[in-house]
């Protein structure tokens, strides 16, 4: 089986991202999605629209499902599965840990070889250079596989369990909602209390952010311990310092719920001396 002809289910902004770094690339595509005319532009650049689900997971050597959930996954591939029974699905499509294990089962009782996946990248920058999928299922399932894919972003094993592709990523996207939940608290305070936020975020918060994410991926931890270099008595005044600051310049208590996360685990590590 050479995986170089590879059928897309589901045309949304992922979707077509994928098609095109594809496409890009010189591979074989065929597309379907639930509304039809989506497919326009592609179909334009060589890709061919399938007249149905059938048609499209037939054509493929590969079927890679980019849709919204996992109940719409399930849905799009029922009247498929006899046509997909002895092939491969590639799972693009965000959902659970349990979800991903589930349809796993599901798939084998067809004969279809899932390997899930969950990209680490957003559209514009599908085929970048940071871009990278995780993947999940088979080892030698995924050494066929990633060559195939490559184009859409560096393909990344996480091991055999087909949940850890959705594990690894629902996780990793925690951390950035962390992030984001800092960084709109960080202009919120800027703002009410006068200052210019594009210049704060120019000219502080990137490149503290920058010199600090390392520092932070590093220290995450499960254990309620906090390493004594980081010093909890002086993180714990230093996080009442903000939450004070908040409450002067009047930012919504709920937007620093990440800093209250934080003083909750020191108060607890000072509390365990
Ligand atoms: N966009 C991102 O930044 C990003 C980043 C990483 C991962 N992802 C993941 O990629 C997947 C697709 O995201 P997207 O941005 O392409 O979303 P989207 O633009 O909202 O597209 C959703 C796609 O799912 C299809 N769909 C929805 N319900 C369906 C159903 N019941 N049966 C069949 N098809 C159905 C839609 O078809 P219609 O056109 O017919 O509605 C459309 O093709 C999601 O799981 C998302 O979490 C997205």
């Amino acid at each position: 089986m050479s995986h170089e002809r590879i059928s897309i289910l589901g045309l949304g902004a992922m979707g077509r991202a994928l098609a095109s770094a594809l496409l890009e690339a010189g591979r074989e595509v065929t597309l379907w999605n639930r509304t039809p005319g989506k497919a326009g532009g592609l179909v334009a650049r060589g890709a061919r629209e399938a007249s149905s689900v059938e048609d499209a997971v037939g054509a493929g050597d590969l079927t890679v499902a980019c849709l919204l959930d996992d109940a719409s996954v399930r849905e799009t591939l029922a009247p498929a599965m006899p046509k997909l029974a002895g092939r491969t699905l590639v799972n693009l499509t965000s959902g659970s840990v349990r979800q991903a294990r589930e349809l796993a089962g599901w798939l084998e009782r067809y004969g279809v070889s899932l390997l899930a996946g969950g990209i680490m990248a957003v559209p514009p920058t599908v085929g970048t250079g940071g871009a990278f999928i995780l993947y999940s299922g088979a080892r030698d399932l995924f050494d066929r596989v990633a060559p195939v894919l490559a184009p859409i972003g560096r393909p990344h094993w996480v091991g055999e369990d087909p949940g850890f592709a959705a594990l690894y990523d629902m996780a990793a996207l925690s951390g950035m909602y962390g992030m984001g939940a800092g960084t709109d608290h960080a202009v919120a305070l800027v703002h009410a209390e006068g200052g210019d936020v594009d210049t704060f975020k120019r000219e502080v918060l990137q490149p503290w952010m920058e010199q600090m994410l390392p520092i932070m991926v590093a220290g995450a931890d499960v254990s309620e311990s906090v390493p004594d270099e980081y010093n909890p008595a002086m993180q714990a005044t230093g996080l009442e310092n903000i939450l004070s600051a908040s409450g002067e310049a009047g930012v919504p208590a709920d937007l620093a719920g990440h800093l209250r996360a934080s003083l909750w685990r020191m108060r607890r590590a000072l509390a365990a001396r």
